[in-house]
């Protein structure tokens, strides 16, 4: 049997980890033979939540669980980890305003950047769940210099997955037979899902999302507004945010980065932009269309983008222009 790596999973007291512990403890994320140290960490009032979490872990008897360590301390919760998924994060109280979320995100993901690069692995895997997730990656990002900029992404799967999902629905066919859609951006109602490039497979032949939907005014309107205000529609009906598909979704992006992206096939992923790419102003996290080979990405370069799609990612990018000179104020005067 192979060694066992070590996941940290933060926030893991919260309602995203309560299914993402599930499907990483039985296999569905670093396969079915790799086994697993879980490191749970939350913050101190929820130790007690947690330990019903670690009992129903236990209560599992998943046979890749080698060990379970739950935690208050980043000392510990970081140490030689080779996989971050970090979920905690300070919500969104009523009447707060953006730039007070931000500041409070930017002092836990400051901290946590600093335990990433103290105590973790260099290989390390780091994934930022937590909102405002691109901005949050970032200063984690900018908190860790000696782990490659690369190692770190934000999840915008979820996003993904959802525009997925709506196009197979329209078409009547199955999310699998729909490829290649783009989440460009922010992981926010600004984002830019972008059915340009996206194919469908309809009894058997691969065709264009557009030609098979013929209906440019619902893709160009609505198909967007749906995508970028589902978070929201899905708050409003639960009272809560989206957990369960939150849990996929993070699945499949880890998945994804251990095992590759599938032949012909690419993934939409928060990663740091070179400043080369598509126009995005260096050293932001962008969600691009990527591709995975050997725990590698790389961005799917030189698609043709026209003037409606150009004008939707620009104004994305000055969200997060916006969102990082705000963070780095704060992480400077901090
Ligand atoms: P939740 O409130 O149920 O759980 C969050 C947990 O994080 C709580 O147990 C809390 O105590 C913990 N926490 C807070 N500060 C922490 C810290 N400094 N260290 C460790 N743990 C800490 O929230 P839920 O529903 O699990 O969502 C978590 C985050 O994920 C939220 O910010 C949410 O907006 C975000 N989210 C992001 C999505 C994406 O696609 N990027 C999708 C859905 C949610």
């Amino acid at each position: 049997m192979a060694e066992p790596i070590k996941v940290l999973v933060t926030g893991a007291a919260g309602q995203i980890a309560y299914s993402l512990i599930f499907n990483i403890a039985k296999g569905d994320v670093f396969g079915k033979d790799q086994p697993l140290i879980l490191v749970l960490l939350d913050i101190t009032p929820m130790m007690s939540v947690l330990s019903g979490v670690v009992m129903e872990i236990q209560d599992c008897a998943h046979p890749l669980v080698k060990e379970v360590i739950s935690t208050d301390k980043e000392e510990e919760a970081f140490q030689s980890i080779d996989v971050a998924i970090l979920v905690g994060s300070m919500p969104r109280r009523e009447g707060m305003e953006r730039k007070d979320l931000l500041k409070a995100n930017v002092k836990i993901f400051k901290s946590q950047g600093a335990a990433l690069d103290k105590f973790a692995k260099k290989s390390v895997k780091v994934l930022v769940v937590g909102n405002p997730a691109n901005t949050n990656c970032l200063i984690a990002l900018k908190s860790a210099p000696s782990i490659p900029k690369e190692n770190f992404f934000c999840l915008t799967r979820l996003d993904h997955n959802r525009a997925r999902a709506q196009l197979a629905c329209r078409l009547d066919v199955p999310p699998n037979d729909v490829k290649n859609v783009i989440i460009w951006g922010n992981h926010s109602s600004t984002q830019y899902p972008d059915v340009h490039h996206a194919t469908a497979t309809i009894q058997g032949k691969e065709m264009s999302v557009i030609d098979a939907i013929k209906d440019d005014n619902w893709l160009k309107n609505d198909f967007i507004k749906i995508i970028q205000q589902r978070g929201a529609a899905v708050i409003q009906a639960r009272k809560l945010s989206s957990a369960m598909s939150a849990a996929k979704a993070i699945s499949d992006h880890m998945k994804d980065i251990w095992f590759g992206t599938p032949e012909g096939e690419w993934v939409s992923m928060g990663v740091i932009s070179d400043g080369n790419t598509y126009g995005i102003p260096e050293g932001l996290i962008y969600s691009f269309p990527v591709k995975i080979k050997n725990k590698t990405w790389s961005i799917v370069n030189c698609l043709p983008i026209n003037d409606f799609a150009c004008e939707k990612m620009k104004t994305t990018a000055d969200e997060l222009v916006s969102e990082r000179d705000t963070a780095i104020e704060f992480l400077t005067s901090a």
